[in-house]
Parts: structure tokens; C-alpha cells; sequence
């Protein structure tokens, strides 16, 4: 149990769409030896056989609707890595993928440097402290210069970087890496793109084969790595696993060229499954107990059953096929025969499976996003929230008499973590929340298909939503009464404000300064 713990690094890759997020994935999962050839993680996104009408939605709109996690074998380590949608369907299940990690991988595009979505989901990772490395991607075409790109990420991302690797040139220019701890220069070769391949390399900054290798430029180039190391931070495994520093590393996942360098590191110094707060202990990995929790709802599956796969991290004793555990909201034990695990993406049906590993429960609507399993003892984890929705739309049902349906629906919905949905007070408007747009279509096809309520969205003033608590009960009831007009209940009945801008937002909490708006709200907690 301890070596298997030891060995286990369960993380996510955070980026903005078209950094090379799933370029990196596959080159990953070649090295892991997951697929033979570099290609078949794009053939798959669209060449899927539909299996419902809702993955004929996402044929036709040629998108992943569904998040997978990715186990494989590396250097001795059993690695999961938790896919986190990027594009259009981007949603919440994306942040609270990250809350079900260990560490996480950025990666930033090289022309274009920190963008805004890797901006939000550092945020999301500095909830947590979750450490993470870095990988500069496409430096196989023309890219701002290094040192302006570890600036960016200092100072707009707020954490110390730690070059690992250095580029030589980038763009047409690019001639491969140094390696400053190994001082050893990869060099870069075109045409090795879909396969695994050693690096040529040449030992010693300083050696004459640099020289001749570098040509004129060696000097400079000297000049530049001592730049780098005096201006660069040391290397701290307790700055890092404390997500203050990230160690950084250069290439191009499309060329094939770095990615091995970063999981080598990867697999090294990013930590096993840590211990996880419960409301009522830590939880420490190496327990026997087994203890776990749901972090992501997939529906749909099979429509005719309604069937749904709840995806859980395990995060204490080891899964066997078979076994019971006991549901701690519903304080019933069940006994799961059929977990499946994730290789590469194909589901199979798991045996054993141990902390840091994600395992999916299929079930029929029991299970809801943030729900603790254990072996009995009454654990609930903390850090699975709901995160406040940043669009939102009025849903209208066409058919006035199914209105009851609707709300069922969108409340049960909201459970399984597809979008949130909000109650005004003062009004019979439905609100719906949601963190991407798909998330919007998807309720309204699953409301029709699954409720009968076929319903229209319309547009709403709301800016954004925040929790709503107090410790002074005299004037949570005033601002109750005073601000009525923009009170709503989530799906869980727990009371939000809803701000129609961010300045009416500011200006709400200035006047209310017993009152705390949180942008987050905890399961568990009540
Ligand atoms: P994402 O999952 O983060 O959205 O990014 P993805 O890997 O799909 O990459 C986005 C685009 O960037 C793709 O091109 C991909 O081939 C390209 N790319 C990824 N890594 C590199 C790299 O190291 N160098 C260069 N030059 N390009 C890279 P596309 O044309 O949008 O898609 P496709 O037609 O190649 O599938």
C-alpha cells in the first residue's frame, strides 16, 4: 500500500485553448507508452461513434463533451492524468477537476505568453497550493523572448520561476535546449514529431563542441545562461510543493521535443496523494480505511437508463472489485462490482485501485458532486465547492403546466454539478449559471429529454452571484428585507446575492460589512 501510494502523481494541465494542451496529452501518453503513435489522441476527438443523442450533439459541434482521466505507466511512477475541458466546453467540471489533483502542469504558448483562462485557473490552483510545473510550448515558431516570458509569468501569475531548460533560438532559429542543472545541450532535430527518439546532446556549456555547435554565438550565448542564473531563482522542493515556485521547461509537444524532459522531472518531484481535509479530521493516504470523493457527474451515458458515471477519488485504503462502502450523506452502504478505471481514455472494469486514483461509480442519480464515501466512519471531504457561475440566462418553459418539471429538473441537474440554477425570492424567474456556454445547451437538451420541459433561454442582467452568510443574525435580517430584490436560493437552498454588475457587487459589501459574499460555496458543510 505504501509503495503504491509512493508511486502514484495524479495531476491536470491547465492552459488556454490552443496552447497545445492536447498536443502535450499525447505526447504524454506515447512516452507512457498509453498509444503507439502520436496522432490517435485528435483521430479519437473525432472519429468517436456516436452512442447517444448527446454525443451527437458533440459530434456535430465536433467537441468533447466529457472529461477523462488518462492513467499510465512512466519511469516506475503510476501516473492519472484528469483531463480538463478547454474549449467550448469548458465549464465548472474544469475547476473542480483541479480540486481533485495532486499538482498540475501549466502550459504556456511561447508567441503568446500568460493568457486570460490560464490566469483563472491559477486562481483555482491557488486555492488549494497546488504545485505546479511549467512547460513553454511551439518553440518551433517564432517566440517572444525567454526571458520576457518567465517575467510575464512572475509577475502576472504572482509565482517564482525556476528555468529547468533554456531554448537556443526558437522559431526557424531553433536549434534545441540547455539543460542547467545536467549542463548538457539537447539538440533539435526536425522530423521526429510522432515518435519517441533520444536527443543528440552536447555536454558542457563551455566545451569546444558548444563552441563549434553554437558558432559565433557561443559567447553570447554564455552571457545569456549567467543572465539566467544569477537574475533566477534556486530551486526549493518546499516552494514548489507549496505552489510558490514553478520549476520551467522549453519545447514544442508538437515537434516532439522537451515533453520527456518535463515528465521525467514530473514523475520525480511532484508529490504523491497528499492528506485531505474532512470536516471532521485529515485524512492521511496511507490509512487503511477506504475513503474517497466525487468530484465529477457524467450523464447520459445510455439515455434509456439514465444512466451516470460518478467519478471518484480515492483518497484513503485501497478500491477491490466487489467491495462495500458506505455513502456517508446518504449514511447507506452499497457494494460496487462495477467501478470502472480509466486507461488512456478506455474505460475498463477496475480490479484494485488506490489513493490518487479515480474510479467511476455508475449510478442512477444517487450521487451528487461533492458526496464522501468511506468505510464506515462518518467523513466528509471539504474543497469539492460549487464556484460563483459567470454567465447566466432566464430559462422560460414553453408549456406553463410542465414549470414543476422544469424546476425538478434544473435543481437535479444543478446536483450533478451540469449548472446552477437560482431561485429569486421575490419572483418565479429561474436563473440559470453556468462557467461555459455548452453548459447552457446541454441543460436545455437533457431538460427536454429527460423532464419533458422544453424550455428558451433569455438574456439576464445578472453580472455575477455571490454565497451569503453572517455572524450578526439582526443584521443578516435587514439585509435580508433590504435587498430582498436580489436574493435568490441555489438548487441546495442556500442563499445567494445576485450582482448586476461588479460595481453594485462592491457596492453591496461596502454597505453591508458584517455580511460576507463568498465566491465559492463548500458542500459538506451544512
Ligand atoms: P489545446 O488542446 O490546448 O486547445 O491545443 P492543441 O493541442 O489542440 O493545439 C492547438 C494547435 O496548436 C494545434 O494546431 C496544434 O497542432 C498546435 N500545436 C501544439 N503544439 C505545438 C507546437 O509545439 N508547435 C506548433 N507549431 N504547433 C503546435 P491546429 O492547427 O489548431 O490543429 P491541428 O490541425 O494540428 O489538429
Amino acid at each position: 500500500m505504501n509503495s503504491e501510494v509512493e508511486r502514484r502523481r495524479t495531476f491536470a494541465i491547465i492552459s488556454h485553448p490552443d496552447a497545445g494542451k492536447t498536443t502535450v496529452t499525447e505526447k504524454l501518453l506515447l512516452l507512457g507508452n498509453a498509444i503507439k503513435l502520436a496522432g490517435t489522441v485528435k483521430a479519437k476527438k473525432s472519429g468517436r461513434k456516436a452512442k447517444s443523442d448527446w454525443m451527437k450533439m458533440e459530434q456535430e459541434r465536433g467537441i468533447s463533451v466529457t472529461t477523462s482521466v488518462m492513467q499510465f505507466l512512466y519511469q516506475g511512477y503510476t501516473v492519472n492524468l484528469l483531463d480538463t475541458p478547454g474549449h467550448e466546453d469548458f465549464s465548472e467540471d474544469t475547476y473542480r477537476t483541479l480540486t481533485a489533483v495532486d499538482s498540475a502542469v501549466m502550459i504556456i504558448d511561447a508567441a503568446r505568453g500568460v493568457e486570460q483562462r490560464t490566469r483563472k485557473l491559477m486562481d483555482i490552483c491557488r486555492m488549494r497550493d497546488t504545485p505546479i510545473m511549467t512547460f513553454i510550448n511551439k518553440l518551433d515558431r517564432e517566440s517572444l523572448e525567454p526571458l520576457e516570458l518567465i517575467e510575464q509569468i512572475e509577475e502576472e501569475l504572482n509565482i517564482e520561476c525556476v528555468p529547468m531548460t533554456w531554448p537556443v533560438g526558437s522559431g526557424r532559429s531553433w536549434q534545441g535546449t540547455y539543460h542547467l542543472a545536467e549542463d548538457r545541450f539537447s539538440l533539435y532535430e526536425r522530423g521526429h514529431a510522432s515518435e519517441l527518439h533520444e536527443y543528440q546532446s552536447i555536454h558542457g556549456l563551455e566545451s569546444t563542441e558548444s563552441k563549434e555547435w553554437l558558432d559565433g554565438s557561443h559567447e553570447d550565448y554564455i552571457e545569456e545562461i549567467e543572465l539566467v542564473r544569477e537574475a533566477g531563482h534556486d530551486y526549493c522542493p518546499g516552494k514548489f510543493a507549496a505552489g510558490h515556485q514553478t520549476p520551467v521547461f522549453f519545447g514544442s509537444a508538437l515537434q516532439n521535443f522537451g515533453v520527456d524532459q518535463l515528465l521525467s522531472e514530473f514523475v520525480r518531484e511532484a508529490p504523491p496523494p497528499q492528506p485531505r481535509e474532512t470536516r471532521e479530521r485529515f485524512v492521511a493516504p496511507k490509512e487503511d480505511g477506504f475513503s474517497g470523493f466525487v468530484f465529477k457527474i457524467q450523464a447520459n451515458m445510455d439515455p434509456k437508463h439514465r444512466d451516470r458515471i460518478a467519478f471518484m477519488r480515492i483518497c484513503s485504503g485501497a478500491y477491490s472489485r466487489g467491495m462495500r462502502m458506505r455513502h456517508v450523506r446518504l449514511n447507506r452502504d452499497i457494494r460496487v462490482s462495477d467501478a470502472v478505471t480509466f486507461m488512456a481514455g478506455e474505460r475498463t472494469m477496475a480490479e484494485t485501485a488506490y489513493p490518487g486514483d479515480i474510479i467511476g461509480l455508475h449510478n442512477h442519480g444517487t450521487i451528487r458532486i461533492g458526496d464522501s464515501f468511506s468505510d464506515g466512519e462518518k467523513v466528509a471531504f471539504l474543497g469539492v465547492p460549487n464556484f460563483a457561475p459567470e454567465l447566466f440566462k432566464r430559462v422560460r418553459i414553453q408549456d406553463p403546466l410542465k414549470s414543476k418539471k422544469l424546476n425538478l429538473g434544473i435543481k437535479q441537474l444543478s446536483e450533478e454539478g451540469a449548472t446552477q440554477a437560482f431561485f429569486p425570492i421575490n419572483s418565479n424567474q429561474v436563473i440559470v449559471g453556468a462557467i461555459g456556454t455548452l453548459q447552457f445547451d446541454l441543460v436545455a437538451f437533457r431538460l427536454a429529454q429527460e423532464y419533458g420541459a422544453d424550455c428558451i433561454y433569455e438574456p439576464s442582467n445578472i453580472y455575477t452571484v455571490r454565497w451569503v452568510k453572517s455572524d450578526h443574525p439582526a443584521d443578516f435580517l435587514e439585509f435580508r428585507r433590504k435587498a430582498a430584490d436580489q436574493l435568490a436560493l441555489d438548487g441546495d437552498d442556500q442563499l445567494t446575492f445576485l450582482a448586476t454588475s461588479r460595481a453594485n457587487l462592491q457596492l453591496a459589501e461596502e454597505k453591508w460589512p458584517t455580511i460576507q459574499f463568498k465566491d465559492s460555496r463548500e458542500h459538506n458543510t451544512h
